[in-house]
């Protein structure tokens, strides 16, 4: 048996051994792009090719930790709808002996083709990383290219920190962004460019941590990705090690991005101030593509690193995907909002209008559940906080509440008594905040809130009890207008 086989037979005997346990956690998601089982982690390879959207992820099947990773393979005609691909890439190879880590996917006149890193640890835990490409011609199987790796080691000054490749095509070439680490221990996003995929160039540094005004932006930068969005260029990327400064950076570690212009001779992004593109809990390693209707789809890892706490481990797997995202640029900020696709979804439509909430607490017949949309728009007249409370006990004390706070002036998601797992309140400020819009996409574990239409968006994993379905809408000291209110089942 080859290498490749061993590790398949393994990962799938694996995947079947635990079926069952997964399969019966409440937990398991409806609508989300999850493991089938062990652990997923970043969005690879986003494409869509011959009217199919291709989704890979980073994928450990023999545990619930991080480990020697994998690709898993969906793919999807209207990215709702996920069937479940045979494993993509096995860990096979010299060049990717600890993992098939992150990368992306590229259409290459008709051969579907994935650039990723291959990643080793010597015996003394010293790393070593290599750039590879994997080609597929039915979209299915794929084999390890023979010149592998394509990049052998990062350029001078750089450590083995070097990693997560995005491609994409600018005129005749091709053009990489890469994480990477100086040896003065600051993050940096660098540009290589290519004629054929296989020979590369170095040609710069997009942007990073302590470069002209940027101040200090952490130790590493991992997942980059750049495109035009509306006219300019972002680049997306995550940096490890910056410290919260009030509401920003709470998490272990970031995902956010600059606007600005490329130089494609130098690599450099003449760019302005980094914004964080998610606000909840959960949200890293966003990967993004252009599809064929000409929109920037963002699909995230709805987790973070080095935290494995989550209560699905004991069902045999952990973490999950969020929902696509169309990306647009207005005013230098990006908004976010969930694919239209997502409408397909929707059942059992419940509608209600104009509701004065004074000083109170209300539940609306029908508005309830655990798998659901919902859209709430309000206007503040007097109150000091107002919001909902999703997934409310019937004894009241489990709740997780999405609420403005007008003393304050923010916005905030508080998951403090939101059941089993992680807990925390997470808060931003809005441009206008006269009237609010939530639209949120709730599932069995999982919460992304959209608000005003995409100006800021929370990502979260709850765990709350089962029979925690209570939804209630709420105004503290004061009045609030609930103008509509829209709710499906999904
Ligand atoms: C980000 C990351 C990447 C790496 C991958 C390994 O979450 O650490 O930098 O390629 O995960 O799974």
């Amino acid at each position: 048996m080859d290498k490749t086989e061993e590790l398949l037979n393994r990962a799938y005997e694996c995947i079947e051994k635990n079926k069952d346990k997964v399969n019966s956690d409440y937990y398991r998601l409806k609508y989300h792009i999850m493991p089938p089982a062990g652990l997923l982690n970043d969005p690879n390879g986003f494409i869509e090719m011959n009217g199919e959207y291709h989704l890979f992820y980073q994928f450990h099947p023999f545990d619930t930790k991080h480990g020697l990773k994998f690709w898993g393979h969906v793919k999807s005609r209207d990215l709702v709808n996920w069937e479940e691909l045979p494993i993509a890439l096995a860990p096979s190879m010299w060049y990717e002996t600890h993992g098939c880590y992150s990368g992306s996917a590229i259409n290459n006149n008709g051969t579907l083709t994935l650039i990723y890193t291959g990643n080793v640890k010597d015996s003394e835990g010293n790393r070593e990383t290599y750039q590879c490409l994997a080609l597929s011609e039915d979209g299915i199987n794929f084999r390890k290219y023979e010149g592998n790796p394509v990049i052998h080691n990062q350029p001078l000054g750089y450590t083995r920190h070097f990693r997560d490749p995005k491609v994409w095509r600018n005129g005749q070439d091709w053009y990489m962004v890469i994480g990477a680490q100086n040896e003065k221990l600051e993050g940096r996003a660098l540009i290589f460019k290519s004629r054929d995929l296989t020979e590369w160039s170095f040609i710069g540094e997009a942007a990073g941590s302590n470069i002209d005004s940027t101040g200090y932006l952490g130790y590493m930068w991992e997942c980059p990705d750049i495109f035009n969005l509306n006219g300019k260029d972002v680049l997306i990327t995550c940096p490890q090690g910056i410290e919260p400064v009030g509401d920003l950076y709470n998490n272990i570690y970031q995902a956010g991005y600059f606007v600005g212009k490329l130089d494609y001779k130098t690599g450099r992004l003449k760019h302005g101030d980094f914004i964080e593109l998610d606000r909840g809990f959960e949200f890293y390693a966003p990967q993004t593509t252009l599809d064929s209707k000409g929109r920037r789809l963002l699909v995230a890892w709805m987790g973070l690193p080095e935290e494995e706490d989550h209560p699905t481990v004991e069902n045999g797997w952990i973490h999950a995907l969020t929902i696509p995202r169309v990306l647009e640029l207005r005013d230098n900020k990006i908004y976010q909002s969930p694919v239209e696709e997502m409408k397909l979804l929707r059942k059992n439509h419940v509608a209600y209008s104009d509701i004065l909430i004074d000083n109170d607490e209300i539940e609306l017949e029908k508005v309830e559940g655990d798998v659901l949309e919902l859209i709430a728009e309000f206007e503040l007249f007097d109150s000091l906080e107002f919001g909902i409370m999703l997934r409310c006990s019937e004894d009241g004390n489990e709740k997780t509440i999405i609420s403005y706070d007008a003393s304050e002036g923010k916005l905030k998601l508080d998951r403090n008594k939101s059941g089993k797992g992680y807990g925390g309140i997470r808060r931003c400020t809005l441009r206008d905040a006269r009237k609010i819009k939530f639209n949120i996409f709730m599932d069995t574990s999982s919460l992304e809130i959209f608000i005003n239409d995409g100006e800021e968006v929370f990502t979260s994993r709850i765990y709350p009890d089962k029979d925690s379905k209570g939804i209630k809408f709420f105004s503290k000291n004061g009045k609030v207008r609930l103008i509509r209110l829209d709710k499906w089942e999904l």
